[in-house]
């Protein structure tokens, strides 16, 4: 195997996760961030995000001389035989825009260091057309070098990032050059091939297409079981059972079919108001794509005024669970922000609990009035206390376990919300809860 130079620039979950796990396959890999403070972090062998398994690699890899950090690209960047650009595309404020001001810089820094020919791949998740612009604006700089863009996006999911780069479905590579590119990558992917790994090869455009339209299906597909849900509560059926007799047929797959409060996090929204807008800005209406984000979007209040209706004004309504997701801490356009600022609006206090996503909570409830009604707890039993409704809000392992004898000795009244459908139904009903989950008639959980 051909093992390569790597600098990734960008050492979010993208650029950190692909970073270690290419030293993990034998690379040498240099990972870059402006950010000083987290680079320092980096050094001492500290992961600033919560990834399973993400800081075993990076001690591992640094010390088998595969993996360093650094502020800067310039001492790695003619050493590279690849660089990664997997630097945030975060949308432009009140904006379905995406912001590539980043993307541009990096291009920008490489142009002024460069020393030799290089494979610049874009990682980040960028607009149809950003890879193809990228290789227009390099070329006008005629340089003494020649510098090729590849689009290679990544499909890891936050959580389960690591085994979700080590065995990914497939790898999607966008490269409008020549067959010397493409030998690059297959060098870079050498473990991934040699264990069967499906790659795609495409040009850029459509590779970029395939990231939007992946994320934006998925996104439909949880829009479109949460409404199939809100059909079922009408109906006395049972979401579970209709997920699971739709899921089972292969066209349609099992997976992304669990009702909730909603898809949030980093990437679904954005990335669905991303195509929304390149839609718009070639002419077309997308109806379909606009409608996950506007099903999504009124999915909150919908939530919202479930919960005020179990509960009274100056009540108070515990949240169990506050990031976007379970096994994560990152709490980024999580489904239950707007939740709780609607309950918060409407005269209820609340209280919050989540096994890993507190301390990312308190810097998004900064407004003096949400800091004066809510209170945090590091204890989900604690966070019950005095409570009308205790509200499961994501699906960590722990909400499984809950003792309603000890919920019910602490609240005011024994009422749950499970927005996941994870709890252990039969033990509630049996202390005697008012139990109102998804997709389900209230006396059929
Ligand atoms: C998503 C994609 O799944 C990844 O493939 C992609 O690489 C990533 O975005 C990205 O673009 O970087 P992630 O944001 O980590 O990954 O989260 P998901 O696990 O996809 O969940 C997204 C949202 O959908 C969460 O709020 C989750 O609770 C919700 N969801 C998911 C449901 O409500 N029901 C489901 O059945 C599945």
């Amino acid at each position: 195997m051909n093992l390569i130079n790597i600098t990734v620039l960008g050492t979010g979950y993208v650029g950190l996760v692909s970073g270690v796990c290419f030293a993990e396959c034998g690379h040498k890999v240099t990972c870059v961030d402006t950010n000083k403070k987290k680079i320092d972090i980096l050094k001492k062998m500290k992961s600033p995000i919560c990834e399973v398994g993400l800081e075993e690699l990076m001690v591992k890899n640094a010390k088998a001389g595969r993996l360093s950090f650094d502020s800067s690209l310039v001492s790695s960047i003619n050493s590279s035989d690849i660089i990664i650009i997997a630097v945030g595309t975060p949308s432009l404020p009140n904006s379905n825009e995406v912001n590539l001001s980043y993307i541009y810089q990096c291009v920008d820094d490489i142009c002024s260091y460069l020393g030799k020919n290089m494979v610049v791949i874009v990682k980040s998740t960028v607009p149809i057309g950003t890879c193809d612009d990228l290789q227009k604006k390099i070329d006008s700089k005629s340089m003494q070098y020649k510098c090729t863009i590849v689009s290679n996006p990544e499909f890891l999911r936050e959580g389960v990032a690591v085994n979700d780069f080590m065995n990914p479905d497939r790898i999607v590579i966008g490269i409008n050059e020549d067959i010397f590119n493409k030998k690059s990558l297959e060098h870079l992917y050498a473990n991934h091939i040699s264990r069967g790994v499906e790659c795609v090869y495409t040009n850029r455009k459509s590779a970029e297409m395939i990231k939007y339209s992946s994320n934006a299906f998925l996104a439909m597909k949880v829009a479109f079981i949460n409404e199939i849900s809100d059909l079922a509560e009408k109906y006395n059926a049972d979401i579970s059972d209709v997920s699971r007799g739709m899921g089972l047929d292969t066209r349609i797959g099992r997976r992304f079919l669990n009702p909730g409060p909603g898809f949030g996090g980093s990437c679904f929204p954005k990335d669905v108001k991303a195509l929304i807008d390149m839609s718009n800005s070639v002419g077309l209406e997308s109806s379909l794509i606009s409608s996950i984000k506007s099903s999504n979007d009124s999915r909150a209040i919908n939530i919202a005024n479930r919960i005020l209706s179990q509960t009274q004004k100056n009540d108070v309504v515990s949240f169990l669970g506050v990031t976007f997701k379970a096994e994560t801490d990152d709490v980024r356009d999580s489904p239950i922000i707007p939740i709780i600022n609607e309950v918060l609006a409407q005269g209820r206090s609340v209280k919050i609990y989540d096994p890993a996503g507190i301390g990312n909570a308190k810097g998004i409830f900064v407004h003096e009035e949400s800091k004066k009604k809510i209170s945090y707890f590091n204890d989900a039993l604690e966070s019950v206390k005095e409570s009308s409704l205790a509200v499961i809000g994501t699906e960590w392992k722990e909400f499984k376990q809950l003792d309603p004898i000890a919920m019910k000795s602490m609240m005011k009244k024994s009422q749950i919300y499970d927005l996941r459908n994870i709890v252990n139904y039969d033990s509630f009903r049996k202390a005697n809860f008012i139990i109102n989950c998804i997709g389900k008639h209230q006396n059929e959980q």
